[in-house]
């Protein structure tokens, strides 16, 4: 039987390590953790995410603010708010649920994102820090998948992983901080694509797999060798409704040492490192930074 990396188990500890924080910076400070986020549309997923990462600061006695705009914003209108959301003391996270419209450029809109609040991770300085190897917000899923390797403790110092997706906020960054130098990390990386060729040749040598292409049940059983941990980033909608990973969950997990489920893998570590970035931030932000 493999382990099964329970992310929803593992969340509610780091939620509750969260709340305990807050309450300390309550006590000690008077101030609250705040993250304020932005909607912009009505896309049925990004409500159903804005909805239960503002619950889950609720949960942590963080204070959030939702701004939900109309799915005909401009740029321009997005960028006002954002201005403001940076200049706000009260506001320690900002974060503008992706994708947004046609008629913006996510990339102008992240960039005008103040990287003292950019608890996402995903603007150009916190990839740069985060590449030169002294970060101060990481990606909260890739941080998520690290975060969930290091507390099963399943070793990746000198360890292969093959990571399958190159996205900017999943795939690049989690290659990036696993191949650092350093606890969780001193990995040997390769990263496939869709233009790799043979993709199971790659898998197939893997000590760690992490699969996030958005492709139900594309990693089968004999793509992974023996005893291997698989990752799986993937959330895909079933034409039944149900959710399913990227990986072939039934066939594949007998077959390795580690496992994560989805739902209840990824998914929950994504949104506890959320508050625990947004908790850090108003940490640093008592600081001075
Ligand atoms: N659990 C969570 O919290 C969480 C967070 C974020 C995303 N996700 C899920 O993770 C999955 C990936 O998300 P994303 O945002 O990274 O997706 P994305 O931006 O669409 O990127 C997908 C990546 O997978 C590659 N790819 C697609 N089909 C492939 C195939 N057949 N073989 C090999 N590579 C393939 C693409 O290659 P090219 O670059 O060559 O196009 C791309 O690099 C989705 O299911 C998403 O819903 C989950």
């Amino acid at each position: 039987m493999p382990v099964i990396l329970d992310g929803k188990k593992l969340s509610e500890t780091i939620r509750q390590e969260v709340a305990a924080a807050t309450a300390e910076l309550a006590a000690a400070h008077g101030v609250k953790p705040g993250l304020a986020a932005v909607l912009v549309g009505e896309n049925p997923a990004s409500q159903i995410y804005v909805r239960n990462k503002r619950k889950a600061c609720e949960n942590a006695g963080l204070a959030s603010w939702l701004h939900q705009l109309s799915a005909d914003t401009t740029q321009q209108q997005l960028l006002d708010l954002v201005a403001q959301l940076n200049a706000d003391p009260q506001v320690h996270g900002i974060l503008v649920q992706l994708p947004l419209p046609k008629q913006i450029e996510e990339a102008a809109i992240i960039r005008a994102v103040s990287p003292l609040k950019d608890v996402d991770g995903f603007s150009p300085e916190s990839l740069g820090r985060m590449v030169e190897g002294h970060p101060r917000f990481l990606p909260c899923t890739p941080a998520g998948v690290q975060e969930m390797l290091r507390r099963y403790q399943i070793p990746t110092e000198g360890k292969h992983v093959v990571i399958v997706g190159r996205s900017n906020i999943v795939g690049k960054p989690l290659a990036n901080m696993l191949m650092q130098k350093g606890p969780g990390a001193d990995a040997t990386v390769t990263i496939c694509h869709s233009r790799t060729k043979n993709i199971a040749e790659f898998t197939r040598q893997a000590d760690i797999v992490v699969m996030a292409i958005g492709q139900a049940k594309f990693l089968k059983a004999d793509m992974i060798r023996e005893g291997a941990v698989v990752v799986d980033v993937g959330i895909n909608r079933l034409p039944d409704g149900k959710l399913a990973g990227d990986v072939d969950y039934q066939e594949v997990a007998p077959k390795t040492y580690a496992i994560t489920p989805v739902p209840g893998g990824v998914g929950p570590m994504t949104i506890a490192m959320l508050l625990k970035n947004t908790a850090e931030s108003c940490r640093l932000s008592l600081q001075g930074r």
